[in-house]
């Protein structure tokens, strides 16, 4: 009885162990994933103030390398909110209306294309155009889905 007692104890306290591990670990990766994706949305930033003022200059080599690494950077911070990992300044819509998340990220990606396209043609005009088609989409974006 003793012996049976001793160990349904340890069996039960071994799993509590491993339990509270778990959520310790999952906390963790949510944390991570939240600050991967503040990082990613400051580098988002960056690169797009200092395309701001090279967007009429003419200097096609120079915007292209800083429109490439924007398309990158967008395109990793879609992969970024994954089922449970609701924190940051990140709305929990995103996680209720998906549909309307990707689609605000599809437009935002098609429009650093666009940018691309105009780098490609050399076209100062409608690189003008689609960088602010571009920039309209931080703040559709953000004024839905950031807290
Ligand atoms: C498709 C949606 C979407 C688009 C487009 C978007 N953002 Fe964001 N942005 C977010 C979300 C969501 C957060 C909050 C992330 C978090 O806290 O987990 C965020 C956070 C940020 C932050 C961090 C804010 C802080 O307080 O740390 C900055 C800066 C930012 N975005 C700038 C931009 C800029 C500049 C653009 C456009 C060039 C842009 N974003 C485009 C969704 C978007």
């Amino acid at each position: 009885m003793i012996f049976k007692i001793l160990l349904s104890s340890l069996f039960l306290s071994f799993f509590a162990h491993a339990h509270a591990h778990e959520i310790n670990m999952e906390d963790k990766n949510v944390e991570q994933i939240v600050k991967q994706r503040m990082s990613i949305m400051s580098k988002i930033k960056a690169y797009s103030q200092k395309m701001y003022p090279l967007t009429m200059s003419g200097e096609f080599e120079e915007i292209k390398q800083l429109n490439d690494e924007l398309l990158h950077s967008a395109k990793e911070f879609k992969l970024l909110f994954p089922e449970g990992s609701q924190g940051g300044k990140a709305s929990s819509l995103i996680w209720e209306d998906r549909e309307t998340f990707e689609l605000f990220h599809n437009n935002f990606i098609s429009s650093i294309e666009d940018i691309g396209e105009s780098i490609n043609n050399e076209d100062s005009v409608s690189l003008v155009e689609n960088f602010n088609i571009m920039s309209s989409n931080c703040g559709t974006c953000h004024k839905k889905f950031k807290n």
